[in-house]
Parts: C-alpha cells; sequence; structure tokens
C-alpha cells in the first residue's frame, strides 16, 4: 500500500501552492475560500464513478461518519469482520453502538454464510472490509443485506484501486469509505474520504463532520443546525497531496499488480500451496499477495524459510494489528474511561472472546502474505523467486 514510496517534487510543488495562497482551510476565510480539497473530492468521486465525495481528517473517521450518516447509534449492532484493522469496530463504538464480529472466508473478508447467521433485528448496518487491497464478495452481502433492507457500508481503506466486474470497490453500498494514510496507495499522510450516490446521506455527513453547520440553502454557518455534529475535516493541504496522488493511483496499480503476477507464479510451484479467493482477480489492485498452506505449522515453516532468504511474509497467525484472535484490549473490554464505556453501558456489558472466531482464526493461521512494494527492481524480484524456491523444495 505504499503511495509515500513515489512522493516527489509534483506532491512538493501542489503543497507549496497552497501555502502560497495563505489558505490552508477548506471553507471561508479572510482571504478566500480553500478550493483544493473540493476538487480532490470532485476528482475522487469521479474516479470512482459515485455522485458525492466527502473528504474527512481520517480513515477511521470516514466509517464513523457513514455510520453516523446511516444513523447507527447506541442500541444497534453494526457486523464487521473478525480480519481487518482495528479502526473498523473503533468506529462502531465510537456511534456508541455494538460491534458483531463475523468470520471470515478464503476471500479474506466477511464469509456470507456466517454474515446471514449474524443478523438480528438490531442489526443497523453490515461492513463489509475490502482486505489486502481485493474485494469482499459484494454479491452475496449484498443479497442478504437486501433481504433484511439493512444497509452497507464498504470499509474501502485498503482498496483504492481496486474493481469488482469493472467498477469500483466502495460504490457498491449506501456509502463507501477509503483511507489516506501514511501507508495507503494514496496517500495524504493522514485522511479519508467518503463517496456515496445518496444526496440525502451527503448532505448529512457533510455537516455531521463540521460540528452540524448547516451547509444548505444559503453556504455553511447561517447557523439553522439540523443536528449535533463534530470535526472530522480534511485541510487544503492535504487535499493538494490527494490531488497529485491521484492522478498517479493507476500507475501504481499497475505497477503492483506486475509485481504480484510476477510472483505468484513462482509461488504456485510450492507443493500444497493455495492462493486467496479474489471474487474478480482482474481487479485486484494487488496491494498483497497472499497464500495458504495446508495448516498453522507449514505456514510458519514457510514463514522461517521466507525469513531466512531475505524474503520474510506477514504470518496473519500472530499478527496484532487485524487479527480478531489477538486483540487483547477488546477481549479484556479495556478502556480508559472510568464507567467502562463503551464495553459497559446502561443497559448491559458486551464481551468478546478470543476464540469466537474459529473459522477466523484457522484461515488466518495458514495465511501468509507479502507487500507488494512499487520499487522493487528486478534483483528483489529475483531474490523473492530464489526464497520461494527453497521454500518448495524444502515443504
Ligand atoms: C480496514 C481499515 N479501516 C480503517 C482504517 C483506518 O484508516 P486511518 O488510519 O486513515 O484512520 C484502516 C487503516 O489502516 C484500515 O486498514
Amino acid at each position: 500500500m505504499p503511495g509515500f514510496e513515489w512522493l516527489d517534487d509534483k506532491e512538493t510543488k501542489a503543497l507549496l501552492e497552497v501555502m502560497n495562497t495563505g489558505i490552508l482551510f477548506r471553507y471561508d476565510m479572510p482571504g478566500g475560500r480553500g478550493q483544493v480539497v473540493e476538487k480532490f473530492e470532485k476528482a475522487f468521486a469521479q474516479y470512482c464513478g459515485s455522485r458525492f465525495a466527502l473528504a474527512v481528517s481520517s480513515g477511521t473517521a470516514a466509517v464513523k461518519v457513514g455510520l453516523v450518516g446511516l444513523g447507527v447509534g447506541p442500541g444497534d449492532e453494526v457486523i464487521v469482520p473478525g480480519f481487518t484493522f482495528v479502526a473498523t469496530w473503533e468506529a462502531v463504538f465510537d456511534c456508541g453502538a455494538t460491534p458483531v464480529f463475523c468470520e471470515i472466508d478464503q476471500s479474506l473478508c466477511l464469509d456470507p454464510a456466517d454474515l446471514a447467521q449474524k443478523i438480528t433485528p438490531q442489526t443497523k448496518a453490515i461492513v463489509p472490509v475490502h482486505m489486502l487491497g481485493a474485494q469482499a464478495r459484494m454479491a452475496q452481502i449484498k443479497a442478504i443485506a437486501g433481504k433484511h433492507g439493512i444497509p452497507v457500508l464498504e470499509d474501502t481503506a485498503q482498496a483504492a484501486g481496486c474493481t469488482l466486474e469493472g467498477r469500483y470497490v466502495g460504490t457498491f453500498g449506501a456509502c463507501g469509505t477509503f483511507s489516506f494514510d501514511a501507508v495507503k496507495t494514496l496517500t495524504t499522510g493522514e485522511g479519508g474520504m467518503v463517496i456515496t450516490d445518496d444526496e440525502a446521506l451527503y448532505q448529512t455527513i457533510c455537516e455531521y463532520s463540521d460540528h452540524g453547520h448547516d451547509h444548505k440553502p444559503l453556504g455553511r454557518g447561517n447557523e439553522g443546525r439540523r443536528f449535533f455534529g463534530f470535526n472530522y475535516r480534511m485541510m487544503e493541504l492535504q487535499g493538494a497531496l490527494g490531488l497529485v496522488q491521484l492522478d498517479k493511483l493507476p500507475r501504481m496499480v499497475e505497477r503492483m499488480r506486475s509485481h504480484k503476477a510476477a510472483l505468484k507464479e513462482a509461488l504456485s510451484r510450492v507443493p500444497g500451496l493455495t492462493f486467496r479467493e479474489l471474487p474478480d482477480a482482474a481487479g485486484d489492485s494487488a496491494t498483497f499477495l497472499s497464500w495458504f498452506m495446508p495448516d498453522a505449522a507449514k505456514a510458519s515453516a514457510m514463514a522461517a524459510i521466507l525469513a531466512q532468504h531475505g524474503a520474510g511474509a506477514v504470518p496473519w497467525g500472530v499478527n496484532t494489528w487485524h487479527s480478531y484472535t489477538n486483540w487483547e484490549h477488546l477481549h479484556a473490554g479495556a478502556t480508559p474511561c472510568k464507567s467502562g464505556w463503551p464495553y459497559k453501558r446502561a443497559q448491559g456489558g458486551v464481551a468478546y472472546g478470543p476464540a469466537d472466531l474459529p473459522a477466523t482464526s484457522a484461515i488466518l493461521g495458514r495465511c501468509l502474505s507479502w507487500q507488494i512494494m512499487l520499487n522493487w527492481d528486478e534483483a528483489e524480484l529475483q531474490k523473492r523467486t530464489e526464497a520461494i524456491n527453497h521454500a518448495a523444495s524444502a515443504l
């Protein structure tokens, strides 16, 4: 997910242009109105094929703002996968709602069969996450959600530039959210975006992310505030970075796809190895190459061989950032709040156990990934191919 690898004088020039205007704020300020974030929003919406885009301060904020826009609040349940970044469920808790964790399948995304089991009368949103640059099973997920009339928010933080049957992910649900943090393909350092085709939803999130200031009909802040809000705004410097990075995004995806294809070919020689299932391999943004070994012992043996040859892979079974099994603070119900919020509520408590998602734990225990970098050269690809060859003969 490495847009930072291609930061160059184009970004520097765009940042200086904003600095020279003296306008760092996206809305009105003495000297004029910021225009750069708005341009970035329009360009991003056009790129994705979405009607509206709202830039926000982070990908975490994007999920929170999107959920609030869908009306999620205390007493509601939101279904999220057990393989994601903690931000997805932090945002649910931060709305006062309860995350309900769902198994993943070999797509490494939400398992539609388990999703169907997890729906209750309290379910107010379903959040598939397009993990590691590729698609969740949107057709099945949307069919289940549609049957129950539940909106879908696609957490697309990790999958800018990914398509599913020719359409950008993030455009399948009621809204899609993106992260542009420091390690994402398109980076603005910190930042995020919510895209939607729903004008009313857009209007709500626009105002919510700006303290509830009214944005219509007379312009911003004429105060007929419709509701409570908060500050999740993006600033002009981030917008400037975003425009330049968006221009580079198609070439970044192309480069990652080519590196991934070369290594996938080599990996297919390893006995017993199978690849992550991709609903649409052609649309994969190729930020990661992920595969399964027949069991956890073989996965850890392969990880050791690769590391020994300078080509360490991510062993998801022991990863603490993304795997439900290893979120110790969630399982402990740990919080700095003296009241015990968000786990303890007026109406009772919520508890999560590390063994609650056995299928997800088993899948991740067998799974390894390489993050694909833009600046890998022939020597790096060769080194990785040789590491694979060592694994192929040893396993
Ligand atoms: C799936 C997912 N959702 C949300 C986020 C949060 O994005 P940010 O770091 O911009 O807050 C991330 C960040 O890595 C992510 O991977």
